[in-house]
């Protein structure tokens, strides 16, 4: 069974889903991963998913107040062995209940391509045209929570 977390800035766990996140999102693209934007991470939500029989972090995103009403979800990632059972979803459902129940109207985030069809069966609508960022070709969408 999995389970989410809420991950304290600074902590060992917190560490974990930062090398789940390099490992997962940057390493396969060929970029690196920068320390000092580490630093800037200070201010943002850190959840996690953890597998309840061992404890071990299988996936985690972060998200970022840009204002009173609106927040932005990023570097969402499941580790290879545990993605399509579900976690994506659960994790997303988790932040989604996180920022309405802080007061959030407005969920935004860059999707690549590849992943727009998971977002839309969570309820994101793609605003906007598509860019480009360090070769990769994003699209922002939307969520009224
Ligand atoms: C994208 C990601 C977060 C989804 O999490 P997940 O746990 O695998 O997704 P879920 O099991 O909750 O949902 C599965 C459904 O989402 C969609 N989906 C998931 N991953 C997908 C992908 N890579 N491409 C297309 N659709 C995808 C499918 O509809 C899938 O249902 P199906 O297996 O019945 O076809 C995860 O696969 C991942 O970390 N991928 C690599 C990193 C990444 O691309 N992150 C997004 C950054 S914007």
């Amino acid at each position: 069974m999995k389970k989410m977390i809420d991950i304290d800035f600074g902590t060992n766990r917190c560490d974990e889903l930062a090398e789940l996140r390099y490992k997962v999102l940057l390493e396969p693209l060929g970029l690196k991963f920068l320390e000092h934007y580490r630093e800037k991470e200070i201010g943002y939500i850190h959840i996690g998913c953890v597998e309840s029989l061992d404890d071990k972090l299988v996936g985690g995103l972060l998200m970022i107040p840009l204002d009173n009403h609106e927040i932005r979800i990023m570097q969402v990632a499941v580790l290879p062995k545990y993605q399509r059972e579900g976690v994506g979803h659960k994790m997303i459902d988790y932040a989604i209940s996180k920022a309405r129940a802080a007061g959030y109207s407005k969920l935004v985030m860059h999707a690549m391509l590849s992943v727009v069809h998971f977002y839309e069966t969570l309820g994101f609508k793609a605003e906007g045209d598509v860019f480009e960022e360090n070769g990769i070709t994003f699209v922002k969408m939307i969520k009224m929570i």
